[in-house]
C-alpha cells in the first residue's frame, strides 16, 4: 500500500522487532559477528549497496542512523541517503564526490555563504574552476556550459535573497550534457518538494533545520539516485563522514511532526509578512506571496508549501537604526541557523556576497526572519513596536 507522506512521517522506523514506536538508539564502533565467514559475507552485501540492518563498523553508521537514512530516502523517493554531521557536511560530500581537478562547476549566485567558499576558494586550490549563474535569469547558467562542466549546484530559493528558479530547465540542460545536478533543499524540505523526481541526482538537507526542529542537534543528509550513488559512497567512506546515533534519533523524531510544524511555520509567515506587507518602511519582502510574481510562479510550480524563513529589504542612510530595529525585538532571537521552533531576526547585507547585486545596492540593507511556532498575534505586535526604530 502506498502511503501519503504525512502518513510516512508516522509510521516510518517504527522498531518491529523490540515492538516500539521508535527504534533504538545504537551507539557502537565495534559490532560482533558469529564468524570470519559471516563478517566477510556481511562486507560484501554493504559493498554491493544492498539493504542491511547494520553494518560491520560503527563509522558506517548503526541501527538508528539506518533507521533515519531509510525514513530520508523514503521520504525524498530517493536511492539511498548518506549522513553527515552537519548540513553543510553533505554540501560538501556532494561537491566533493565528483569536482576533479580540471573540471569545473556552475553555482547558483544566491548560493549559502559557506557553499561558496567550497566552490570558489577550496576548489580553486585543487585546479577546479567555479562559475556564478543568475538564478533569475538561466541564460547565465547556459552560457557557462562547456565540455569541463561537470556539476550544476543549485540551492533554491536563493540564500537570503529567496530567488525561485525554473527547475525543470536546469534539469534539461544538465541532462542534455550528462552534468551531474545537485540540490540544497534545506528550505523547502522533502516534504514540500521531492527533487530527485524531478530529475537532479542529488539533493541535499540541513536536518539541523526543519527536519529536527527543536534547535538542539547538528545533522545533515544527502540523498542520491542509483547513477551517482557509487561515487558519493566511495568519497563518503573515505572522508569518514558519521552523522551520531543520538543526534540521528533527534532527527528522526523531530521528522514525526514535520508536516504539522511546516504548516504551522506556514500559517504563522503568511500573517506576519500580510503584516509586513502594509509597513511603508519595509520596501520589499523576499517570500513567494504575490501572485504573478517570477518567484512565485517558479514556487507555485514545484512546491506544495512554503516555510518560514525569508527576507525584507529596507532602505535607510541610518544603518544604525535597523540595527535598533532588531535590538528591541523581544521575541525574535538575534542568532545563526533557522528552522526550529522560535523565531528569528538578523541583519544580513553584510555577509551577502554577490556577482549578481540586484539588491546589493546602497543604503538597501536585507534582515533575514525565520517565523517560529509562537503566537502571531504576539509577533505582530512585537514587530510593529520595534519597526518604529526604522529611520
Ligand atoms: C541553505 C543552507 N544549507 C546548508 C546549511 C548548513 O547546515 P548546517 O548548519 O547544519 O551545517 C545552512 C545553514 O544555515 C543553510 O542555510
Amino acid at each position: 500500500m502506498k502511503y501519503s507522506d504525512i502518513t510516512k512521517l508516522k509510521y516510518l522506523a517504527q522498531d518491529k522487532n523490540s515492538r516500539s514506536a521508535n527504534p533504538a538508539i545504537v551507539r557502537n564502533s565495534t559490532v560482533f559477528f558469529k564468524s570470519m565467514q559471516e563478517l566477510i559475507n556481511h562486507e560484501n552485501l554493504v559493498k554491493k549497496g544492498s539493504k542491511v540492518n547494520f553494518y560491520e563498523y560503527g563509522r558506517a553508521g548503526s541501527q538508528t542512523t539506518i533507521a533515519l537514512q531509510n525514513f530520508i530516502t523514503d521520504l525524498e523517493l530517493g536511492y539511498r541517503t548518506f549522513l553527515t554531521p552537519t548540513g553543510f557536511g553533505a554540501v560538501s560530500l556532494a561537491i566533493m564526490s565528483f569536482c576533479r581537478p580540471g573540471d569545473e562547476i556552475i553555482v547558483t549566485d544566491a548560493v549559502y555563504a559557506p557553499t561558496r567558499i567550497i566552490t570558489s576558494k577550496l576548489l580553486k586550490e585543487f585546479n577546479v574552476k567555479t562559475h556564478f549563474y543568475n538564478p533569475e535569469d538561466l541564460t547565465t547558467l547556459e552560457k557557462r556550459i562547456n565540455k569541463k562542466t561537470k556539476m550544476i549546484f543549485v540551492e533554491n530559493p536563493g540564500s537570503n535573497t529567496f530567488e525561485f528558479q525554473d527547475l525543470s530547465k536546469i534539469i534539461k540542460l544538465a541532462k542534455k550534457r550528462k552534468i551531474i545536478t545537485a540540490i540544497d533543499n534545506t528550505w523547502g524540505t522533502p516534504l514540500f518538494i521531492k527533487p530527485l523526481k524531478l530529475g537532479f541526482d542529488m539533493s541535499i538537507s540541513s536536518g539541523t533545520k526543519y527536519l529536527s526542529g527543536h534547535s538542539d542537534v547538528m545533522l545533515g543528509s544527502l540523498c542520491v539516485n542509483k547513477r551517482v550513488y557509487d561515487k558519493v559512497r566511495f568519497c563518503n567512506k573515505l572522508l569518514g563522514y558519521r552523522a551520531s546515533p543520538d543526534d540521528a534519533y533527534l532527527v528522526l523524531r523531530g521528522l514525526r511532526t514535520l508536516d504539522v510544524r511546516l504548516n504551522k511555520h506556514q500559517e504563522n509567515t503568511k500573517k506576519i509578512i500580510s503584516f509586513l506587507s502594509k509597513q511603508n518602511k519595509i520596501k520589499e519582502i523576499l517570500y513567494p506571496f504575490k501572485r504573478g510574481a517570477s518567484n512565485y510562479e517558479n514556487w507555485k510550480k514545484y512546491y506544495s508549501g512554503s516555510t518560514g524563513l525569508f527576507s525584507v529589504v529596507i532602505q535607510s542612510k541610518k544603518r544604525n537604526s535597523i540595527y535598533n530595529f532588531i535590538n528591541s525585538l523581544k521575541l525574535f532571537g538575534i542568532g545563526q541557523s533557522w528552522g526550529g521552533f522560535e523565531s528569528l531576526a538578523l541583519y544580513q547585507s553584510h555577509v551577502i556576497q554577490r556577482v549578481y547585486r540586484k539588491y546589493l545596492k546602497p543604503n538597501n540593507h536585507i534582515v533575514r526572519f525565520h517565523i517560529g511556532l509562537e503566537d502571531p498575534k504576539d509577533l505582530i505586535e512585537d514587530l510593529g513596536k520595534a519597526i518604529k526604530k526604522i529611520k
